[in-house]
């Protein structure tokens, strides 16, 4: 090998170092920047919190009278949080609860659902009489899902539904 070979190696081999050291020392200085930023006093307070509350046992041992009583006050607030609920906070506004549930299918009359017209749900109440529309509502009859499909609705609630609908056909 020449001596004009070696220098040339030697260049080149030098300038490859000297990017990687200026590389090397970018990468430091971003790393500081944005050690910096993301973990500054407050922000890592709250980190720490979340990170607390992630490690929470997901069940707790009670033990003696104080114990006793965090078991009790536990099971209240899982009983309360599974209380069935009641659609449309219980309300009895027919009208309403036939705009959120019924007119899907008995404003288009999808499936067969009888419309709010005279010769359709009209013809029904004649037919059949209030009380057995206010039932098969309820219930459900062949297409028409037991209480419009929303099973938290209450019978006070479908009555007052199935009489807004009869109002409309009056
Ligand atoms: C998924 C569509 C659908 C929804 C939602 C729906 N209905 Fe119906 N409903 C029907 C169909 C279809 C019929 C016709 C059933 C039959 O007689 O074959 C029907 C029929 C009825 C009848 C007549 C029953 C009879 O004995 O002739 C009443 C009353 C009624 N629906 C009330 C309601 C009320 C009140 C609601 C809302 C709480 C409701 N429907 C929501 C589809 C629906």
């Amino acid at each position: 090998m020449s001596e004009q070979h070696d220098r040339q190696f030697i260049q080149t081999f030098s300038a490859v170092l000297a990017g990687l050291v200026a590389f090397t020392v970018v990468i430091i200085i971003l790393a500081l920047i944005i050690h910096d930023r993301e973990f500054d006093g407050e922000q890592s307070a709250a980190r720490q919190a979340a990170v607390e509350e992630r490690l929470q046992p997901v069940g707790g041992v009670y033990a003696g009278e104080t114990g006793r009583a965090a078991a009790q006050a536990a099971a209240e607030a899982a009983a309360a949080s599974s209380e069935p609920q009641v659609a449309f906070e219980g309300s009895t506004d027919g009208e309403m609860i036939y705009g959120r549930v019924c007119a899907a299918c008995h404003d288009s009359g999808a499936a067969g659902a009888p419309r709010l017209v005279a010769g359709e749900m009209g013809a029904r109440v004649a037919d059949k009489g209030r009380e057995t529309l206010v039932s098969n509502a309820i219930n459900g009859i062949n297409a028409m899902p037991a209480r419009g499909g929303r099973s938290d609705l209450s019978d006070e609630q479908v009555a007052a539904s199935v009489d807004y609908m009869l109002d409309q056909v009056e």
